[in-house]
């Protein structure tokens, strides 16, 4: 039987898309869904410093989040109400150029009402004045039900394609995630055999995931609202899918938002504990500048429209590698096998450790088979390979000097503590 989220992937009938011709001019306008959160903020940056745009962001004003004033130097008292949370958010990533200023339109809206909480006429000018969407904002919870996520994760998608096709049609672009592939029970992610997988899946960027076994609710809201972008498709609106893997911070920076991630969270535990779980697993990391990069290139391509493209590390690493680069980088590890590795992280949530919040949220996350952090199928990517062909633009491998980067800005933010000396 079809459940109500798998109906949700329906888009409404009334929604139509008229012929799209490109201009043949550069572009002048663009709207941006998720300026505030980790990867929108780097598409930002990187549409401001490829192409000569203006990005209208549409950016929540929740009471007691707008900041009264910014202190950094040649950064003005924000005139429009949202410019506020988007500068702070970009200086706080190391993105911020004032410049960017004239260039950067904040948009008060949510994505979880209709017309995106905007007024009919304001609705209207808006889409008159976009000729480009591109689509980050998300509420990213696991553990949430479907529910919860609905109205901004599907409707807010809606919404946007009814923008997409208002007064005319306008490329669309939606970033989506792999997990619609993995997020499901008995997903065979292959068996890893000296840091290799072998076998699994073939996940290719031309099939069409099923609803049926996906688990999360997030996960389920992001193939419902994947799927209604599919369907504008077919019904004409010019628009590409970006489904992406797990994004850590940035190559050169370390910067990242994404602290909270199971990864960042397990290397945290680990060097808290002073030990680590002997699991036989890869281990997949993916700078954020690299995905930013990767969707704002496709995305200015003609070719690119009507695509699907997966973007994922291609060369994950055994688990056991990266614990050797925490070890060298000055946080030594002592091997547990996983069931008393466990045991010891719960009895320090349990305890009084002055981190036991964060230790705890872990354990509530790891299953007795670590079951989140196994498991890489192998990848087609015919449209990647023909429409990244040449650009220069490649996943960064997976080295000491990307770990060290990572560890750096987890301690500057107090995210870890120092290493041994
Ligand atoms: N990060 C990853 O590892 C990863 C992996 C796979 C796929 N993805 C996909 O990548 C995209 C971006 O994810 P992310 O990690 O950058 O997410 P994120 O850091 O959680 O950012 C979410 C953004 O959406 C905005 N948003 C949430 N609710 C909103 C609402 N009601 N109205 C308007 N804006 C709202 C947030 O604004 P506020 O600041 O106001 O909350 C924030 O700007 C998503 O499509 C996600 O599914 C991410």
């Amino acid at each position: 039987m079809t459940e109500a989220w798998q109906r949700d992937g329906r888009l409404d009938p009334a929604l139509q898309f008229p012929p799209w011709s490109p201009a043949s001019r550069p572009l002048r306008a663009v709207l941006l869904t998720g300026a505030t959160g980790f990867l929108g903020a780097f598409v930002l940056e990187e549409l401001l410093r490829r192409h000569p745009v203006q990005v209208f962001c549409l950016v929540r004003e929740e009471p007691g989040l707008e900041e009264p004033g910014l202190e950094e130097p040649g950064l003005e008292e924000p005139s429009q109400p949202g410019a506020a949370r988007i500068h702070r958010h970009l200086q706080s990533l190391g993105l911020w150029d004032p410049a960017f200023v004239a260039r950067i339109v904040p948009v008060v809206g949510d994505l979880g009402l209709p017309r995106l909480g905007l007024e009919e006429e304001a609705f209207l000018a808006l889409a008159d004045q976009v000729e480009a969407i591109f689509h980050c904002g998300v509420v990213a919870h696991f553990l949430r039900p479907y529910a919860a996520l609905r109205a901004v994760n599907v409707g807010g998608t809606t919404e946007l394609l009814r923008l997409a096709g208002t007064g005319g049609s306008r490329p669309f672009h939606h970033v989506s995630t792999l997990a619609v592939f993995f997020d499901r029970a008995g997903f065979d992610g292959g068996t890893t055999v000296g840091g290799t997988t072998v076998g699994g899946t073939m996940v290719s960027e031309e099939d069409d995931p099923e609803p049926q076994g996906l688990r999360s609710g997030y996960v389920r809201s992001k193939w419902a609202a994947e799927s209604q972008v599919r369907e504008a498709m077919q019904r004409g609106l010019p628009a590409t899918i970006h489904r992406t893997s797990r994004i850590t911070g940035h190559s050169q920076t370390g910067a990242t938002r994404s602290s909270e991630d199971l990864l960042s969270r397990m290397i945290k535990a680990c060097i808290l504990l002073g030990s680590y779980p002997v699991l036989p697993i890869t281990v997949s990391m993916m700078p954020v500048d690299y995905v930013a990069r990767a969707i704002v290139h496709l995305s200015s391509m003609q070719q690119s429209l009507g695509k699907t493209f997966h973007l994922f590390q291609p060369a994950p690493i055994p688990w056991l590698d990266l614990v050797g680069m925490i070890g060298e980088a000055g946080y030594p590890l002592v091997a547990m096998d996983y069931d008393g590795w466990r045991a010891k992280l719960k009895q320090a949530a349990m305890a009084d450790h002055p981190e036991r919040e964060a230790l705890a949220g872990l354990w509530l996350l790891l299953g007795p088979d670590s079951a989140l952090l196994g498991g890489r199928p192998s990848h087609k990517t015919p449209n990647s390979d023909l429409c990244l062909a040449g650009s220069g633009i490649q996943c960064p491998p997976i080295t000491p000097a990307l770990l060290r980067c990572y560890l750096a800005f987890f301690r500057q933010r107090g995210f870890i503590p120092a290493a041994a000396q």
